[in-house]
């Protein structure tokens, strides 16, 4: 299994590193295609659908294999590993001559995100803690990392709620996770890191960092299948690590957001939307440019329609929501 995997996984870790606008770069697309290709091969995750989704409390975690194939989101994961590398390179800067600590929660059975790490820093410069609720993701994890002779870089496997999860011993220098789905529902993401904020060091990292939800208002074409210019309504949310701070995570019940933003008058036939943008870290950050609905880009979700928006006054927009529910438990109206 080694070589195979090893023989993507090098060139792509120099490729990202290298390439300031790795979203057009076809060979690093392709690379990544056939890294996936060889992690399933090897490990039969995906190929045999492996687990079921669980009940965070705050939204789903989902199934090993639906983990493992997030790795094809390609805009995401390249995203996240350019910004993910950048984050390093500074936090090596903050804390000369000490090594950085990883907290990756969410692995799914590949770690995929800290991947291209083992081949651009030794163990001496970087150790990973590996987190996931599904104990066939750390097992499949384990045998990976194994395989591949990475061992010294991860301190730690731990099968656990990242909700709930409490970090004992020194403040972890990056927090990484990707366990979002568009406007921060059905997956926990907000909550996890509500809840772990708390053990990075002040100096340290939340990747991603900012999170910014917003409300937007669009002309929908007659077949409604295309969204054309959009505007933007207002704020809904923005989540860093202030947010995460000034709301820690209730462990009785999930965040609600509460949010109105302006409406001016408009044209017949809007439609709203609330839209998701990902500031993985610094420059590096997803925002809606394929309108393609995978696993972790920004969505676009209708909000309610109502009669009230077709007159030609001024009007407010409320927004309710609770962060990890399901889609249907947004609630939208205009007063
Ligand atoms: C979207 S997948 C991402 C997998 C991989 N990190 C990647 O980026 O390709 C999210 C992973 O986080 C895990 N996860 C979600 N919520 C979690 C929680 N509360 N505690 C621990 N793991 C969680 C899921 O089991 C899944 O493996």
């Amino acid at each position: 299994m080694k070589y195979p995997i090893l023989r993507q996984l090098e060139p792509l870790a120099e490729g990202i590193r290298d390439s300031d606008e790795p979203y057009d770069d076809l060979v690093l697309r392709n690379t990544l295609a056939s890294l996936y290709q060889e992690l399933d091969e090897a490990l039969r995750v995906v190929g045999i659908r492996s687990g079921k989704r669980i009940d965070t409390g705050y939204g789903y975690a989902i199934a090993p294999f639906n983990a493992g194939y997030c790795l094809l989101d390609t805009d995401r994961t390249f995203s996240f590993m350019k910004g993910l590398i950048n984050a390093v390179e500074e936090a090596k800067k903050r804390f000369p001559s000490q090594k950085i600590h990883i907290l990756y929660a969410g692995t799914g059975p590949f770690a995929s995100l800290v991947l291209p790490l083992t081949q651009l820093y030794s163990p001496d410069e970087i150790k990973i803690t590996a987190l996931d609720i599904h104990p066939q993701s750390t097992l499949f994890l384990k045998k990976l990392v194994q395989e591949l002779q990475l061992e010294a870089y991860f301190c730690d496997y731990l099968t656990k709620n990242a909700c709930f999860y409490d970090h004992e011993g020194e403040p972890v220098t990056i927090l990484l996770s990707e366990t979002m789905a568009a406007g921060l529902m059905e997956e926990p993401q907000a909550a996890v890191f509500q809840n772990l904020e708390s053990c990075v060091h002040p100096d340290g990292f939340l990747i991603p960092e900012k999170i910014r939800l917003w409300a937007s208002a669009a002309i929908m074409e007659n077949n409604h299948s295309k969204v054309p210019n959009k505007t933007e309504l207002g704020e809904v949310l923005l989540a860093d690590r202030n947010w995460y701070k000034a709301n820690p995570l209730d462990r009785n019940r999930p965040t609600h957001i509460d949010n109105q933003v302006p409406v001016p008058q408009h044209e017949l036939n809007r439609q709203t939307f609330l839209e998701t943008d990902i500031q993985v870290y610094n420059s590096i950050s997803i925002a809606d440019r394929s309108n393609k609905m995978k696993s972790c880009s920004p969505l676009k979700v209708p909000l309610t329609l109502s009669p009230a928006w077709r007159d030609d006054r001024d009007r407010i927009l409320n927004i309710r929501f609770p962060l990890g529910g399901t889609r249907d438990e947004l609630r939208s109206w205009i007063a």
